[in-house]
């Protein structure tokens, strides 16, 4: 039987994260720099929406965003050519769960697409990924895309001292199968900081009460994939792009969160989510 620190491991040697690495606990110093960085990228999911029309490629997208962090941002696009990946933003269409690499595809008319942006400013990292809908949306897709934001907003709502991790995965899963959609396992949150990927891994399912205790000055994303049809994924050749094996539709929206003394502090937060 597997226990969470065995999950732990599994996971992390897929992130190939080294064994030493610890949870970091920031400094108000380091909360400022990562609250710059979050709203960075928030700001870069912002100025893309405009763009996400039937015609466009998601390589024009990525250009778009390159140019908008790099020239008026004076930042660094993560993505780019972090382990080998090609491409300053991750782009993930339809069936698409995540990592999708920006290239000729035009977007079409009831296409779903995440749009996933990290930047680098001064050393600190902001993580946030949306879905947008090119033109109108199919029932069944408007039905998953809302359902994973509420999944989010739901896993955020557990962050505060004294929850555990596996109370945003409890959360989350009870809501996603309530609707019978599925939650991927394979692809996880992640601490994050002047590190883009680092302890604790944070999976979008389990059990309330298990898991690392939550701490004031922990940074970690919340990012669920959920599935319209069966939980399994497979990769595509290009060893990048992630896809549900049954070609069902999928969905993914991201947060960088802090954890504060009462609770906890949404760093990638645009204007437009009053709720949270
Ligand atoms: N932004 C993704 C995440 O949420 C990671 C993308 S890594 C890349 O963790 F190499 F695929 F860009
Ligand atoms: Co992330
Ligand atoms: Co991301």
């Amino acid at each position: 039987m597997l226990n969470e620190g065995d999950l732990y491991i599994i996971t992390a040697a897929f992130r190939q994260l080294p064994s030493h690495m610890k949870i970091t606990l920031k400094t108000a110093d380091d909360i400022k720099g990562m609250r710059i960085a979050g709203q960075l990228a928030a700001d870069v999911l912002n100025m893309i929406g405009e763009y996400v029309k039937p015609g466009i490629t998601t390589d024009d997208l990525n250009t778009l965003c390159h140019n908008y962090i790099v020239n008026v941002q004076q930042a660094i696009p993560a993505p780019l050519n972090y382990k080998g990946f090609p491409k300053s933003i991750c782009t993930s269409v339809n069936q698409q769960v995540c990592h999708g690499i920006p290239g000729s595809r035009k977007l079409k008319e009831g296409d779903i697409v995440n749009v996933d942006v990290t930047v680098i400013k001064d050393g600190w990292h902001g993580d946030t990924s949306k879905m947008f809908f090119v033109g109108k949306p199919s029932i069944l897709a408007e039905r998953l895309t809302r359902i994973t934001q509420a999944c989010l907003y739901l896993g955020i709502a557990q962050v505060k001292p004294g929850n555990r991790l596996g109370d945003i995965g409890a959360a989350i899963q009870a809501l996603a199968e309530k609707n019978r959609f599925t939650i991927v396992r394979e692809y996880c949150g992640h601490g994050i900081g002047q590190i883009f990927h680092e302890p604790p891994n944070v999976v979008h399912y389990g059990k309330a009460g298990t898991g690392e205790l939550l701490r004031p000055g922990m940074t970690f994303t919340i990012e669920p994939m959920i599935n319209a049809g069966k939980r399994e994924v497979k990769l595509l050749p290009d060893k990048w792009t992630v896809v549900t094996k049954d070609h069902s539709l999928s969905a993914q929206w991201e947060h960088t969160i802090l954890v504060t003394e009462t609770g906890h502090e949404v760093l990638t937060r645009r204007a437009e989510e009053t709720g949270i």
